[in-house]
């Protein structure tokens, strides 16, 4: 693992958003902190795990359609993939477009970004390989790309149900607008039985656990905290009317943390929440792809109906 060096801008950021988040009267963070290196390597081992269906049943996906979606105009141009990770959903693509010019990686773990797009340039030598290092929620008007070529936009995992309806609304106006014409594949998580999705999200070896609370040794780690993460723990709930899984951690007691000079006071049971996971059907979707400037072409679904990959192509 390369060593964590997080880059200060990136710190002052962390710090104000986590001061912020928790100094609200209901204690929130940003799912995107969760993936420092620790977290990412943590996620990975999420992504193994028989209970995470969603990385396997999209893995399916795309490599039963990976074929057809090599005739998009950008599979000849450049790839953008948000939320990259370790790019392995990625390979299925590069395979199938043996004629694209540029692969744009776009992750904020940026230690995690570097070594995933040095995997790629190794295995395909003849792809300009383009990494970006950034918040995909900032502003995207500055990805270097070509203007003549055609672009096709990866966005898998699901990771579009982390935001909220308005803020996924946002998301892809944003990328609609900063890459007009693009075509893109998305991910999508579908609603289903809540045991199934209880224990993809809290999972029996407790790897989702260290997940949610390497959240509070990042805290520690960065912002110079005290969290003694034996007084946490991490609870993942079924929110029906939103149709979401969400992650908190839950104060064991009632104690007071420091963040440097700051302190947080914590009582037994209430909760900081650190992520939202959306399940969207079909009609929730199409609702977010149609108010956010994206028609749908395709939708991809398995055979047990869990997870959709789309195809949308901007308005
Ligand atoms: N695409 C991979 C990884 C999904 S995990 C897969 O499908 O398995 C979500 C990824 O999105 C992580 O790599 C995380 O670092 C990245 N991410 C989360 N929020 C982000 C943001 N606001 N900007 C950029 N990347 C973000
Ligand atoms: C990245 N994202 C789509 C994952 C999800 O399923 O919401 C993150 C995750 N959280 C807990 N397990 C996995």
């Amino acid at each position: 693992m390369t060593k964590h060096v997080p880059p200060v801008d990136q710190v002052t950021e962390f710090r104000s958003d986590i001061l912020a988040g928790l100094q609200a009267p209901r204690k929130t963070i940003s799912s995107k902190w969760l993936y420092d290196d620790v977290g990412s390597h943590l996620f990975e081992a999420i992504t193994e795990l028989d209970s995470y269906y969603p990385t396997r049943t999209e893995l399916g996906l795309l490599e039963k359609e990976a074929r057809n979606f090599g005739r998009l105009p950008g599979a000849r141009g450049a790839m953008v993939e948000l939320g990259s990770g370790s790019s392995r959903k990625t390979n299925l693509l590069l395979d199938a477009f043996p004629d694209l010019s540029v692969y744009m990686p776009v992750d904020i773990s940026a230690n995690h970004l570097k070594d995933a797009a040095e995997r790629v340039r190794r295995a395909y030598p003849s792809l300009a390989v383009i990494p970006v290092a950034a918040d995909f929620t900032q502003p995207l008007g500055k990805l270097p790309l070509l203007p003549e070529l055609p672009v096709l936009v990866f966005f898998p995992g699901s990771t579009i149900g982390n935001f909220e309806k308005a803020d996924a609304i946002v998301l892809l106006r944003s990328v609609q607008e900063a890459m007009p014409g693009a075509t893109m594949i998305v991910g999508v998580d579908r609603p289903k039985e809540e045991h199934i999705l209880l224990e993809a999200y809290d999972d029996p070896a407790g790897v989702t656990a260290a997940f949610n609370l390497n959240l509070l040794q990042r805290i520690n780690r960065d912002l110079a905290g005290t969290f003694d993460l034996e007084r946490f723990a991490h609870r993942a709930v079924w929110n029906a009317p939103e149709s979401r899984i969400e992650m908190h951690l839950e104060s064991l007691a009632d104690q007071s943390v420091q963040i440097g000079e700051a302190v947080v006071s914590f009582q037994e049971g209430e909760t900081i929440h650190t992520e939202n996971s959306h399940k969207y059907d079909e009609t929730a979707f199409s609702e977010i792809a149609n108010r956010s400037g994206w028609r749908i072409l395709d939708e991809h679904r398995d055979a047990k109906s869990w997870f959709s990959v789309y195809v949308l192509q901007a308005v």
